[in-house]
């Protein structure tokens, strides 16, 4: 892929009309910012979709059985649109798991196109190595101490030359844990795959098991996706929005 230029890589000089020159950092390609803009566009419809499938049926079990008549291991204290699951609640909420359903399942396809996509893409170009993975000497406990400590008083660390070593450990967390295993989850829910692939549902633990996960998961994704939003704003909103939409910003 010709689409490899690393964050805060190239600095060029552009002249404006007024003849001042200006430094312009690029800093994500064409194919993180595509790749990262449809996966938050999925993330929001999968978290739609997946919270009005929640509300019909707000039990949780673990194992591979679980319906009303067995006991939950926890359930979420909200009315269902279900009139046949007991939630303590003497009314329903109206029943959208149709559509649902069925735009979770479509997006969850792109989701999983997108996101492999990216993953080639990163691996072949270095984009992982170079900017994703923390470096050893960021880990050291000194190092982290440091970093953390800083973010926890919400003053960020670091310039624009390189994602700092929290930003670094949160991304890998989320692209190589979170999401891979939402699409697992995902796929060891669906009776279709377990048919042909029984170890992937078998290994969770069961069809409810798996359920259970991708639910912790979706509350894990929202969590990291707050948090990314702040950090976003705390760094600079106008500039590193331009950086992941347009690709470069004034430097
Ligand atoms: C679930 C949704 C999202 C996920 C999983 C996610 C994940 C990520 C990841 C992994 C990166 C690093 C990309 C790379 O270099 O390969 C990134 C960067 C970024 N994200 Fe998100 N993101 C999400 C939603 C958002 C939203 C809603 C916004 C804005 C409101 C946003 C703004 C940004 C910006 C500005 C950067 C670049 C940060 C920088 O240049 O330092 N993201 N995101
Ligand atoms: C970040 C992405 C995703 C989010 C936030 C998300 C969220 C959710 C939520 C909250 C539920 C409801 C849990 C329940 O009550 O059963 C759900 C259900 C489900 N999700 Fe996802 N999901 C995502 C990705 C996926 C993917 C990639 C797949 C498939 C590979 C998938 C397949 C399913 C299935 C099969 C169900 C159960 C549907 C049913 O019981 O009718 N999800 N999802």
């Amino acid at each position: 892929m010709a689409d490899s230029v690393p964050i805060s890589g190239l600095e060029t000089s552009l002249s404006d009309s007024t003849g001042i020159v200006r430094g312009v950092a690029v800093r994500h390609t064409a194919t993180v910012r595509l790749t990262h803009w449809l996966t938050a566009l999925c993330f929001l419809a999968l978290l739609v979709t997946g919270l009005e499938i929640v509300i019909s049926h707000p039990r949780f079990y673990w194992g591979d059985e679980g319906n009303v008549n067995t006991p939950a291991l926890f359930s979420i204290p909200i009315p269902a649109s279900r009139k046949s699951v007991p939630t303590g609640y003497d009314y329903t909420l109206p029943d959208q798991n149709g559509w649902s359903r069925s735009l979770h399942f479509q997006t969850a396809w792109l989701l999983a196109a997108t996101g492999l996509w990216y993953f080639v893409s990163g691996l072949r170009s270095g984009h992982f190595r170079k900017n994703l993975l923390p470096l050893a000497a960021d880990l050291s406990p000194g190092a982290l101490a440091k970093v953390v400590g800083s973010h926890v008083r919400l003053k960020l660390a670091g310039g624009d030359q390189t994602y700092n070593p929290v930003q670094r450990i949160a991304y890998v967390v989320v692209v190589f844990g979170a999401f891979p295993l939402m699409i697992w989850t995902g796929l060891a829910m669906s009776p279709a795959i377990t048919s042909s692939f029984p170890f992937l549902v078998n290994v969770l633990g069961g069809h409810q098991s798996a359920r259970t996960l991708h639910f912790f998961d979706t509350l894990f994704l929202v969590l990291f996706l707050l948090v990314h939003i702040l950090m976003v704003y705390l760094a600079g909103f106008r500039k590193r929005m331009r950086g992941m939409i347009m690709g470069w910003y004034d430097s």
